[in-house]
Formats: C-alpha cells, sequence, structure tokens
C-alpha cells in the first residue's frame, strides 16, 4: 500500500460527471487486497482538512456501477488514514415532488442490486453489523447544515433504492419502487455505504437528483445524457457544498460510526 507523507482524514468518493475534485494534489495508486480502487487517488488540502478524492467510475467512467471496485476503493481510502467519507452521486427521482436540481440527504437505503460483494467478511467467522442506520447521522446533519447555508433547500431524509443496473427501469419497477414510499433512485449507493460501515468509518451521502424516474416522468424514459447533463448544470454548485461539508465536519466523531466494530472478533485485520 503506498503511503502518503500527511494523511487524509475525509474521503470524497466522486460520482457520474465528479472526476476531479482538489488543487494542488498529491497522486497515489494503492493497492489493496481486494485490487486496485477505481482509479489513482488524489490527495489534498480544504481548509486545513486533508482529503482524498476518488473518482467512483474512474476519470473516464469507465467502471458501469455493477463493476466498480467498492471494496477496493474503501479499503484504500481507510488504510490512507480515512475516517469520515463524503460520497456525492447523481440519482432520478421516485416522487415529482423532488425535481431535477434538487439536493437530498436520504437517511434510509433499500438494496435491489443482484451480483455485489457487499462485505469484507466473506471467510473466517461471520460479521454481522448493525445497519438499521446506513448513514452517519453527525454527517448528514452537516450536510444539511452547509446546503441550507449555501440556499440550497435539501430534502431531509428519504430512501434510496439501489438498483443493479446498468439499465434504468422500466416504468412498472419505477411506480412500484414509489409506491413503496421511496423517493430516491441510484445505482452506485450500495454496498458502498455497507462497506464504509464495516470498516467503522462515517458515510454520508449527498445525492443530486438528475431527472424524474421512469414511472413518474412523462416523456420517453430516463437517459444518460440527460443524467450528465443535469449533473453538469450543478457540478458547480455540488463542488463548494462538497468542500464546504469538509471544513464543517467535525473532527472527534461524536457519531456511533467509530464504534460500530466494537466488541466484534474480526476474521481480518484492518487497514
Ligand atoms: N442515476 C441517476 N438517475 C437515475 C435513475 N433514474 N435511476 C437509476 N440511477 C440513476
Amino acid at each position: 500500500m503506498a503511503q502518503t507523507t500527511s494523511q487524509p482524514e475525509i474521503g470524497v468518493i466522486g460520482g457520474s460527471g465528479f472526476y476531479s475534485f482538489l488543487d494542488d494534489i498529491e497522486e497515489v495508486r494503492p493497492d489493496t487486497p481486494y485490487g486496485p480502487p477505481s482509479d489513482a487517488i488524489a490527495i489534498g488540502e480544504i481548509a486545513g482538512r486533508r482529503v482524498a478524492f476518488i473518482p467512483r467510475h474512474g476519470r473516464d467512467h469507465r467502471h458501469p456501477p455493477h463493476r466498480i471496485p467498492y471494496r477496493a476503493n474503501l479499503w484504500a481510502l481507510r488504510a490512507l488514514g480515512v475516517r469520515q467519507i463524503v460520497a456525492p452521486s447523481a440519482v432520478g427521482s421516485l416522487t415529482p415532488d423532488y425535481g431535477a436540481g434538487t439536493l437530498a440527504v436520504p437517511d434510509q437505503l433499500v438494496d435491489r442490486t443482484q451480483s455485489r460483494v457487499q462485505t469484507f467478511y466473506d471467510e473466517g467467522a461471520a460479521v454481522h453489523l448493525s445497519f438499521a442506520d446506513p448513514y452517519c447521522p453527525t454527517g448528514r446533519q452537516t450536510a444539511l447544515a452547509a446546503a441550507r447555508t449555501a440556499q440550497w433547500a435539501p430534502v431531509d431524509g428519504g430512501t434510496l433504492v439501489v438498483i443493479e443496473g446498468p439499465r434504468f427501469s422500466t416504468r412498472a419497477e419505477s411506480r412500484w419502487y414509489a409506491a413503496q414510499g421511496w423517493t430516491l433512485i441510484g445505482m452506485t449507493g450500495h454496498p458502498e455505504a455497507v462497506l464504509a460501515r464495516e470498516l467503522a468509518l462515517c458515510y454520508t451521502p449527498l445525492c443530486l437528483v438528475t431527472d424524474l424516474d421512469a414511472g413518474i416522468e412523462e416523456g420517453e424514459g430516463v437517459t444518460m445524457e440527460e443524467v450528465f447533463r443535469v449533473f453538469g448544470e450543478n457540478i458547480d454548485r455540488l463542488r463548494p457544498l462538497v468542500a464546504e461539508v469538509i471544513k464543517s465536519l467535525p473532527q472527534n466523531r461524536p457519531c456511533p460510526c467509530p464504534h460500530s466494530l466494537d466488541g466484534i472478533k474480526l476474521p481480518i485485520p484492518l487497514p
């Protein structure tokens, strides 16, 4: 594992259209027991906080959602020193109340993926972690406060359903998800959040709505072009927001996340 001179404490995992973030970076290309991460990891500074940035899909968007090396990404970030993760992503909306450009910080997720390894603990002793509340409560409040300060009235809470992709949903699937009361839909929020929990990291999603999903929109259905266009229209707001969240995250982590593994005998040593 490559080491950098000063350890980053906060990690940002950028989604579709969010391929760079920091200035004056040092780049590292760590290897992990799960192979290499999505791309080189950029390490830099924001307001005196050391930050590591990784583009989830790779800088050239070469990893589709079901092939992202989620375990390598999380492992590499933790091995570098990261303990808190901010995770911006493009999502669809399952309610007409949240139009394109809405910023949401969900408090629940539903896993509808099918083919992804979602644990580090798949050999040796079984490990069953609590995941009732999948996101860091302090990170969520920090993100909401930062969004309000930026005049970006955020949606506080809601359920993100994570589908396998890479295709978008049929209208029937989309209506079914909406009928469950789920509000947002994406392809990458799982297993990222649970792998973060398995490493006792804080994980805070920042969901940017790029489209109304197929069940509620009236036109042809979601397109990739639409997702990238709307994300691109909002990236100049999103980058400073992520920076503001980083500035405001408390260093001492007063949340339950650092204690996720307390009392559990782990079958593998943490990095
Ligand atoms: N990412 C952005 N929009 C999406 C949608 N409608 N469904 C799944 N993932 C998405």
